[in-house]
């Protein structure tokens, strides 16, 4: 059958496109890596065939032989859709999780993105919190990054930002959003500054630079994002206004346990 038409890989392609409109992937900005079964890819392409070998420079044998798709480095979001095998790639770890196996994909030769190591370390934590865990996602939405510029880089003090800015926001991410300063990107540095955060959280903010994403599906990863992403706007456009009202801490506890959030309670105050 014609992966084209796979609906992992239609999914895929469409987030990219949404991600592009939303203006949260510049140029070659952001990257995906979804993960998949044997069963969901054997009817589109051979899992036994490797077209090609790519060297890791860090230890990914927790996700040894699990299949990823993965988005090219390099490679602009907006082409996705008109090209999906010059810039995506099926990828398979190897058995000692040294290296990865090109199974289909990256037809120019390139490989997948460079920011593999927090993509592969962010699965490895979030698959041991929750085994139907699938997608890390990293774009360079607006609003978010705006906001790292102007405000404390400490994850309580922006979780409690965000929360505020919009009443869904403590239901959706109720465990908050981790904060790491600017580190360079590219790096098994970042990788696992982003992976010990993701111990604790499912958003992960880069200062001056993006965010990462994790979720069960496409559009869970998505959907935090998004949500994120709003409320920083709302943050932004109150920062240098007269703000006459707020959601109190009373009422972020009142929602999370109306709709029974677990949420970090020492993010916010004692005091009712
Ligand atoms: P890649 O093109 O290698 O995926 O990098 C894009 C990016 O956003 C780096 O942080
Ligand atoms: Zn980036």
């Amino acid at each position: 059958m014609n992966i084209n038409e796979a609906p992992f890989l239609k999914e895929l392609v469409q987030t990219c496109s949404n991600m592009y409109r939303l203006g949260w992937n510049e140029r070659n900005g952001g990257n995906i890596s979804m993960r998949l079964t044997v069963s969901e890819v054997e009817p589109y392409v051979d899992v036994t065939k490797t077209l090609r070998r790519i060297v890791l420079n860090f230890d990914a044998s927790p996700l040894a032989n699990s299949l990823f798709l993965v988005t090219g480095t390099g490679k602009y979001f907006k082409n996705v859709e008109r090209n999906p095998v010059h810039n995506l790639g099926l990828i398979r770890v190897a058995e000692d999780g040294a290296s990865i196996g090109i199974l289909w994909g990256f037809s120019d030769g390139d490989g997948p993105t460079s920011e593999l190591s927090a993509h592969f370390r962010s699965h490895i934590v979030r698959l041991s919190r929750d085994k139907e865990h699938r997608v890390v996602m990293h774009c360079h939405a607006t609003n978010l990054l705006a906001m790292t510029y102007v405000h404390p880089l400490d994850d309580r003090a922006f979780t409690r930002s965000l929360w505020r800015a919009s009443t869904e926001c403590i239901v959706v991410f109720p465990e908050g959003v981790g904060v790491l300063p600017w580190i360079l990107c590219g790096t098994d540095e970042i990788g696992r500054a982003t992976a010990r955060k993701m111990e604790d959280y499912r958003l992960c903010i880069w200062a001056q630079h993006g965010i990462f994403g994790a979720g069960n599906s496409l559009d869970e990863a998505f959907g935090l994002i998004e949500t994120a992403e709003k409320a920083a706007e709302v943050c932004m456009k109150t920062l240098n206004v007269a703000c006459l009202n707020t959601i109190s801490d009373e009422q972020l506890r009142l929602l999370a346990e109306s709709f029974k959030a677990d949420y970090r309670k020492d993010f916010l105050s004692d005091a009712l």
